[in-house]
């Protein structure tokens, strides 16, 4: 075994005994690791990591979303409670900010209006007169001579219903807060409208041109 062909073990392998040949054998076809023992569980606990996270991302969206109702705001309501999310928001409060929003410009801050132009809103007899002509004043808009507080006035109300080609498309309870907050500013004192009182009247009347203020005075 001197030379290096001799190490060669396919050359060493034909002078190899019985008894040699068995216990390479028995070394070859012997009793092996477990199967299992060399099986990584990094797989495994990555399929369970993402399962967890797509189950929290699940219940997340399930709470939070809102029904991806872009009506809701809170993040924090919970969907099944639309009812108390209505109630959180206080209608003084969102009349204020549509108020400050569209109407503003031309009934002014003080809701005195621009004399000879916009009417005024304060001590107004349309606003704090029957909810059924000052809804339809602002749902549907008012064109032509009116009357307010004694003074003649000519111009046109825009109209915040839905209407086609209308810039505005107010749904019901904005209408109902901006009406609510204008009928207790600037010394009004009349009472709330409501909602649905507002969506009673939008089905009523459906998509219908600007009203008239003859038209109006025909509605108690
Ligand atoms: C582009 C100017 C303009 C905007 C914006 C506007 N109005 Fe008017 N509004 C008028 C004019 C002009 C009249 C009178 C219409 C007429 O002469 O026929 C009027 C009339 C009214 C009347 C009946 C008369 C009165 O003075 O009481 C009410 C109520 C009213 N507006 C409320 C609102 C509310 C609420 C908003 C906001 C949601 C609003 N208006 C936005 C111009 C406007």
């Amino acid at each position: 075994m001197s030379t290096p062909s001799n190490q060669d073990p396919c050359l060493t392998q034909a002078a190899a005994s019985d008894a040699s040949v068995l216990s390479e054998h028995e070394k070859a076809v012997g009793k092996q690791a477990d199967e299992k023992g060399r099986y990584s569980l990094m797989p495994l606990a990555l399929l369970f990591g993402f399962s967890g996270l797509i189950f929290w991302a699940g219940t997340y969206l399930n709470r939070y979303s809102g029904q991806f109702d872009p009506k809701i705001f809170d993040e924090n309501a919970h969907p099944s409670t639309g009812a108390e999310v209505v109630a959180k928001v206080d209608p003084i409060v969102l009349g204020k900010k549509q108020y400050a929003l569209a109407c503003v410009a031309c009934h002014m801050p003080d809701g005195n209006g621009i004399a000879t132009v916009n009417p005024p809103l304060a001590g107004s007899e349309w606003v704090n007169g029957p909810e059924e002509r000052l809804i339809r004043i602002v749902l549907h808009g008012l064109n032509g001579p009116v009357k307010v507080k004694g003074a003649d006035y000519n111009g046109a109300m825009p109209v915040f219903g839905k209407v086609p080609g209308s810039g505005y498309n107010w749904s019901d309870d904005k209408i109902a807060a901006v009406l609510t907050y204008v009928r207790q500013e600037w010394g009004n004192k009349s009472g709330p409208i409501t909602t649905e009182a507002v969506a009673a009247i939008r089905a009523k009347e459906g998509d219908r041109k600007q009203w008239s203020s003859d038209d109006l005075l025909k509605i108690q």
